[in-house]
């Protein structure tokens, strides 16, 4: 488990446990890639990158351990489709279609698994004027700051390279309270759909997207997770523009997990604690130095 969301996140650790895991913190002393990490700085609040390396080394030594990737991979993608199709039928149940589908997204399995049912038909032709849009954190620009490269999906590079806009695999993003979020890379499905303009993605800031999430909170009852934040964020923004133009428009958006452990986000945004984070320029140029060249 990336240690920064170890820490952040202390009871979906001990749900884990209770289920009988035992949950060792990425970086860790156990692999190979994660001694290297702490060699180098034993504070490191890890990544997405790191823990995948670390998975896969230990499935590559271990005969009777298997790895199966929970996002990024196109495969999963599509095994998601079932919430973007569930969504479609709901819909129609009620005679309506949306005019905007909306989802966060980190590695895209959510996003993609919600979204593509309703692409296909922008694809097609059926719904030209449908608008499909990706909410990441600004704190990990993929879509919105990365180029469209090869690059792999770990990072110690023991993935396949993967087409992707990316912020290089040994980006470590800043731990803002949205750890499904803060990955490198992205879906090669969602880059190649986002690189054709079906897609549109937007980037925004954590402070703005617990205040859409209180927001949620306070009228629909229930408290999201932060990565939905980001979602509920361009929602709201989306149905402000529906009201100063005077349109109805029906938006659509993934609910992509409740926030019941992560009430130490919450906690610490009402206290104040909380800060916006732009990840620079300069930072995202020297990551991409480890990019390897493929003609
Ligand atoms: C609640 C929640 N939403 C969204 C995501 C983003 O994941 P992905 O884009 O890979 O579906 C995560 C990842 O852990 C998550 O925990």
């Amino acid at each position: 488990m990336v240690k920064v969301s170890y820490n952040q996140k202390p009871y979906r650790r001990i749900m884990m446990e209770v289920w009988g895991a035992k949950c060792v913190p990425s970086p860790s002393p156990d692999t190979e890639s994660g001694k290297k990490i702490l060699e180098k700085d034993p504070d490191c609040p890890g990544s997405l990158g790191i823990a995948i390396s670390e998975a896969v080394e230990d499935a590559v030594k271990h005969n009777d351990t298997h790895y199966s990737l929970g996002s990024v991979l196109n495969h999963v993608l599509l095994h998601q489709t079932i919430i973007g199709l569930e969504a479609k039928k709901a819909l129609e149940k009620i005679g309506d279609y949306p005019d905007i589908v909306v989802g966060c997204i980190g590695g895209g399995s959510n996003f993609a698994g919600f979204a593509l049912p309703f692409i296909k038909d922008k694809i097609s032709g059926e719904r030209k004027n449908l608008k499909v849009i990706a909410v990441e954190p600004a704190s990990c620009p993929t879509l919105t700051k990365g180029p469209y490269r090869y690059d792999f999906g770990d990072s110690a590079g023991l993935t396949p390279l993967l087409k992707m806009y990316t912020l290089g695999h040994d980006f470590v993003p800043p731990p803002v309270h949205a750890g499904g979020l803060r990955y490198h890379g992205m879906a090669p499905i969602v880059c190649h759909l986002y690189n054709l303009k079906y897609i549109e993605a937007r980037a925004v800031h954590q402070l703005e997207t617990f205040e859409a999430g209180l927001t949620f909170a306070k009228t629909e009852g229930f408290i999201c997770a932060p990565e939905t934040d980001h979602a509920l964020r361009v929602v709201i923004d989306e149905a402000i523009k529906c009201r100063e133009e005077g349109k109805a428009r029906t938006i659509l958006v993934n609910v992509s997990g409740h926030g019941h452990f992560d009430k130490s986000a919450y906690e610490a945004y009402l206290a104040g604690k909380l800060k916006d984070y732009a990840y620079p320029q300069e930072e995202i140029k020297k990551a991409l130095k480890n990019v390897p060249e493929v003609e």
